[in-house]
């Protein structure tokens, strides 16, 4: 037998003796959350996700990854994954007899979310849904979207990252695998601190200093330095309120709706 890679269209496979797990740099583990990604560039995951808090849980098994190559799918002798729009216009669409295929493979307990800008705003709530969960389907676009037939013919929902267009879905299943991989029970040291932050109390976070003392002349608020807990509390509070209320009059608002009868 010889191990010249041998060229199976677009793909070339080698043969080995190496068992399958040791070749996989995250193995499947069972009862583990799972993010399940469909994509066209299965090479950019774990990216960022491989690094700091979510990398080490990542390697500790506390979460595990798997892309699927979505090329894989592909129709014919150079697997297209697209045709052009019907009705015309730019760009291509993703055929939706490729992405149900890819579906079927990828497809565990969990939902699929397809990531598009026309989806509905991805919320520290939703990653807190998701993270109670056993974990995620994710389809990442490419081009002008996918067929929506597929979509529909699932029910599949869609989530977006913000107002504005990315080249596909990558970046911000990323984003969304990462927001909700770090509220999972042991990933971040200090379980304490996704209870303060930013939005989980409906407020942003208060500033934060550290040392030196004092810096370009400027000095840490007093009160942080008084050894008065109750005081840092109060103080943090305020600043946390006066931030939300005139960065985010949106979410000062739904926090006074909130906490109407306190
Ligand atoms: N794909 C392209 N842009 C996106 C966005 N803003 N959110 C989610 N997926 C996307």
């Amino acid at each position: 037998m010889t191990d010249k890679p041998r060229s199976h269209g677009r793909k070339s496979i080698r043969v080995t003796a190496q068992p399958r797990e040791l070749i996989t740099p995250t193995p499947t583990l069972k009862d583990v959350w799972t993010a399940r990604v469909i994509t066209l560039f299965p090479e950019l995951f774990p990216g960022v996700l491989g690094a700091s808090l979510t990398g080490k849980a990542l390697k500790d098994g506390a979460w595990c990854l798997e892309p699927f190559d979505l090329r894989q799918h592909g129709i014919g002798r150079h697997r297209n994954v697209d045709d052009t729009p019907a009705g015309g216009g730019a760009g291509m669409v993703l055929r939706a007899d490729v992405v149900d295929a890819a579906l079927a493979a990828a497809r565990g307990p969990g939902p699929v979310i397809y990531l598009s800008p026309r989806g509905a705003p991805f919320t520290q709530a939703r990653a807190q849904a998701l993270a109670a969960g056993p974990g995620v389907t994710l389809l990442c676009g490419r081009f002008e979207g996918v067929d929506q037939r597929v979509l529909d013919h699932h029910g599949i929902e869609e989530v977006s990252i913000g107002d504005y267009v990315l080249t596909g879905g990558e970046i911000a299943a990323m984003a969304l695998i990462d927001a909700t991989v770090r509220l999972l029970p042991g990933v971040l040291g200090n379980a304490a601190s996704t209870e303060e932050e930013s939005f989980s109390a409906g407020l942003l976070e208060h500033p934060q200093y550290t040392r030196p003392a004092e810096w370009q002349g400027r000095q840490i608020p007093e009160v942080l330095t008084s050894g008065n807990h109750a005081a840092v509390e109060t103080w943090r509070r305020e600043q946390a309120e006066e931030l939300t209320r005139t960065r985010r009059p949106d979410l000062w608002a739904r926090y006074l709706a909130d906490h109407d009868n306190d």
